[in-house]
């Protein structure tokens, strides 16, 4: 097992099947060392570090490994049923899913600070992950998608650098739950894990996914969150994916989402007045999140996914394209 939070100079990059292999069956001798015949629980959002984990550990140590997939009902759209399909149905894993849609959705009732809204989704989803862990018998590992980023990240805070946003993951679970952790790729780079993912026969679509905050659409339907708007972020969202897939520019463009803000236009709909939210289109390119410059998107093209999005998406009457870098605005709203 890695011990070291420190990544050696002489570690090789994973660049090659051959070499992702290798790690592979590295890890696979080390987690089973690790772990012998206990239980270890991972918290598997779909998103690529955790599903790479949960892949390399269904291969290490099978149904000893128990994953939860919490849904706190801000994932987009499919999202849920992918990851039951993949590791539910394909992967044959161990796999609790969890509808806590509703649990989340009171607790931010009302609620349009935007670090306030991080706070109850981070708090409530230890709570429901907790809440499961407590069910479960035999389990003394931890295992988490940590990555070297996250360490050199964590680093940085403790030297007092100050974060503009509060992310959150599976850190500070209660004090009744203790576990050892393991983290078979937290000396590893994202385009490290990728390889890695790939190699364990992940759908590319997965392994290549674009960066999802972990509280989801939480931090894009703006504001106080309500069912009917995130119910139409989530589908002019699955829009607009939709069409970057088709047209080429999910593999060229970093990230992009839609973001709705709580305020309406006057619009007109079958000669009547029709009060919508704006959908707003962001798409950036970065390499490394702390600044971002605006993609150039084929005007055509916004105007198709305006017409779809206007027609199809109920409560939404415009469309708007943001062309903010970072700095000064942030990749997300909020
Ligand atoms: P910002 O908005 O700070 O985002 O420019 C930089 C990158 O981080 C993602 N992001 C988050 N990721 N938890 C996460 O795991 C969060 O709370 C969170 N907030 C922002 C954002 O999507 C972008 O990729």
């Amino acid at each position: 097992m890695q011990t070291s939070n420190v990544r050696p100079e002489s570690m090789e990059r994973i660049t090659t099947k051959a070499l992702a292999e290798a790690f592979i069956e590295e890890q696979i001798k080390a987690v089973r060392e690790q772990v012998g015949d206990k239980k270890v629980l991972l918290a598997l959002s779909g998103g690529v570090d955790s599903s790479v984990v949960a892949a390399l550990l269904i291969k290490a140590i099978g149904k000893q490994l128990v994953c939860v997939h919490v849904n706190h009902g801000l994932m987009r759209k499919g999202e849920s049923e992918n990851v039951i399909e993949v590791f539910g149905k394909t992967l044959d894993a161990n796999l609790i899913y969890v509808d806590a849609t509703d649990r989340f959705l009171y607790l931010l009732g009302g609620v349009s600070d935007p670090e306030q809204k991080r706070k109850i989704i981070g708090a409530e989803f230890i709570n429901v992950f907790a809440d499961e862990a407590r069910k479960l018998e035999g389990v003394e590992f931890l295992a988490q998608g940590t990555i070297y980023p996250d360490i050199l990240e964590s680093v940085k805070q403790a030297e007092g650098k100050k974060a503009v946003k509060s992310h959150h993951n599976v850190g500070g679970l209660p004090q009744d739950l203790k576990f050892q952790l393991v983290e078979p790729v937290k000396l590893l780079f994202k385009d490290e894990v990728r390889v890695v993912g790939e190699a364990l026969g992940l759908p590319h679509a997965m392994v290549y996914r674009q960066p999802f905050p972990g509280p989801g659409l939480g931090v894009r339907c703006l504001g106080a969150i309500t069912r009917n708007r995130l119910d139409a972020l989530r589908e002019a969202d699955a829009i607009l994916r939709e069409e970057f897939e088709k047209n080429g520019l999910s593999e060229k463009v970093w990230q992009y989402f839609i973001a709705v803000p709580d305020m309406k236009s006057v619009g007109v709909k079958d000669e009547s007045r029709y009060e919508g939210w704006p959908a707003i289109i962001r798409a950036v390119n970065t390499t490394d999140a702390m600044t971002a410059t605006i993609e150039e998107i084929p005007y055509t093209l916004l105007h198709h996914i305006t017409d779809r999005i206007t027609h199809e998406v109920n409560g939404i009457n415009r469309v708007l394209l943001d062309l903010t870098p970072k700095p000064i605005g942030t990749i997300e709203w909020e």
